[in-house]
């Protein structure tokens, strides 16, 4: 019998593939980095085989190094970096460009054309987003009307559009789908009829020949090619990585929200079976279709914001002020406040729910005694901030009260981060056992569509807490930072206008 699911989680920085035990525990995991290519200011893109053969690679080395063959894998599950863009010949599967990444801003005119045109709530209403470059319909309209010759190919169906989990299940099993999850972040999708919006493909200028078969979440959709992995194998889970985080939190009830700290950082809450518009700057978006739940869709309010993890790969990278992402949190405990910094990371403009894509990093308060550790300490301060404004546009489109946060994704670890963030909100945020859980909620899909575990129940036992962080600042000082924060967040806008 086999005794393990296999997770793809094809994130921003890095493909990692783990494997899962019968009681969601990690067993083995294997992880590559791949290049980010910055080819102008404010463009981020990828090579999307790079991305094709790091995920090909990490899948057969955690196999390798696990000593696990095909025949001890029930399915594989598939998370994603969501957005991304990727445009394809049909016959060679070769990419006709580079991919164009989530962060990159390129589309914010081709997004500000449509609002003037006044299609910002047509856009809202059908497919829960804002009009924003974000997404992926104006980075495929970029492609076709940029990319020499491509818009008569698409029309002549001979290309393919996906996102990230598209483009990879096409490389594994020659077939052309993606998942509702993944589909909701388009703006191509309706997310109340399940169905890609020919009136929103006319406003994008997109051939509907370009678009993928949408698919459950859970379930089996394709089989991989025996050459892959030596026999074939089901995939049975496929989600974008923000939905599969919250699947792996086990958030299966209306109330219920996580917050990842990864690259940026994604709060999502749970609110049930129909979608609630948000009048204050968040998304409604598709959480997951489960075929063993009568096919029912989870919708979710979201919150996103650029940058989070990726300001301490900057502060590493760039100003070198640490060797390694983990020594941030000795730097910046090292004094007991930011002595007046204030930072504001609005390197690709900012998300939610400001959704200012000519807003700028921005560093406040300097004199001439600001050192390494009070920059360090602004900055990780910078990504609770903006978790809390992320929390308080939810508290007010929610009718649900949130009693508290479970949190996941690298930057999770820091304690000092996440006392600040409980400080900062002023309720507990929970951190479970299992971190990775991103590639668990991808797992969990696909061990639920091949019958592997039997029901959310089953699942939702496995969720353990690691540690609870309590809220102890005082709630003067709480309202105090905010607003300062509000005042630094308005001094960062409109910059690059
Ligand atoms: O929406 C973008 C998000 O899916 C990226 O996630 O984990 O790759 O930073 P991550």
């Amino acid at each position: 019998m086999s005794q393990y699911v296999l997770a793809l989680d094809q994130g921003t920085t890095s493909s990692r593939a783990i494997l899962f035990d019968r009681a969601g525990r990690p067993y083995d995991v294997a992880q590559q980095d791949f290049p980010q290519l910055f080819p102008h200011p404010g463009w981020v893109e990828h090579d999307a085989i790079a991305i094709w053969e790091s995920q090909l690679a990490v899948a057969r080395q955690v196999m390798r190094n696990a000593n696990v063959s095909a025949q001890d894998i029930a399915a594989i599950g598939i998370a994603n970096q969501r957005e991304t863009t990727v445009l394809w010949d049909r016959k060679t599967g070769e990419p006709i460009a580079n991919a164009i990444v989530w962060q990159d801003r390129r589309t914010a005119s081709i997004c500000e054309s449509l609002r003037d045109a006044g299609l910002g709530t047509l856009f809202q209403q059908k497919t829960g987003l804002v009009l924003d470059a974000y997404f992926s319909g104006t980075k495929l309209k970029w492609l076709l009307d940029h990319v020499p010759n491509t818009r008569a190919r698409a029309e002549r169906g001979e290309l393919a559009f996906g996102t990230i989990d598209s483009w990879l299940i096409y490389k594994l099993c020659g077939r052309h789908l993606t998942d509702v999850s993944n589909a909701s972040r388009t703006l191509l999708f309706n997310i109340h009829t399940l169905q890609w919006d020919d009136e929103l493909l006319s406003a994008l200028t997109i051939p509907r020949s370009l678009l993928p078969e949408v698919t459950p979440s859970s379930g089996i959709v394709a089989h991989c090619n025996a050459e892959w992995f030596g026999r074939t194998l089901p995939i049975a889970g496929l989600a974008g990585d923000q939905q599969a985080a919250t699947f792996g939190q086990a958030c299966f009830q209306p109330g219920m929200a996580k917050n990842t700290y990864g690259t940026g950082c994604f709060m999502l809450l749970n609110t049930g079976n129909s979608p609630i518009t948000s009048h204050n700057q968040l998304l409604t978006t598709v959480g997951w279709q489960c075929t063993s739940n009568t096919a029912a869709v989870d919708y979710m309010l979201e919150g996103s914001v650029f940058m989070a993890g990726a300001i301490v790969q900057w502060l590493r990278d760039e100003l070198g002020l640490i060797q390694q992402s983990a020594d941030i949190e000795a730097l910046a405990s090292s004094t007991s406040d930011s002595n007046g910094v204030w930072f504001v990371p609005a390197f690709n403009g900012l998300g939610a729910p400001y959704w200012d894509p000519y807003a700028r990093g921005t560093l406040l308060g300097m004199t001439r005694g600001t050192s390494k550790a009070h920059i360090a300490r602004a900055a990780l301060e910078s990504i609770a901030y903006q978790s809390a404004d992320l929390m308080t546009a939810m508290q007010k489109d929610a009718s649900v009260p949130l009693l508290a946060l479970r949190v996941d994704g690298g930057a999770s670890r820091n304690n000092l981060l996440m006392q600040f963030q409980a400080d900062i909100l002023g309720s507990p945020v929970i951190r479970p056992v299992v971190t990775e859980t991103t590639a668990l909620g991808a797992a969990y899909l696909a061990g639920l569509g091949v019958g592997f575990w039997q029901d959310a129940d089953e699942i939702a036992g496995f969720w353990q807490v690691d540690r609870c962080f309590e809220p102890r600042m005082s709630v003067d000082e709480r309202s105090s930072r905010l607003s300062i924060w509000h005042r630094a967040v308005e001094r960062s806008r409109g910059w690059d206008s």
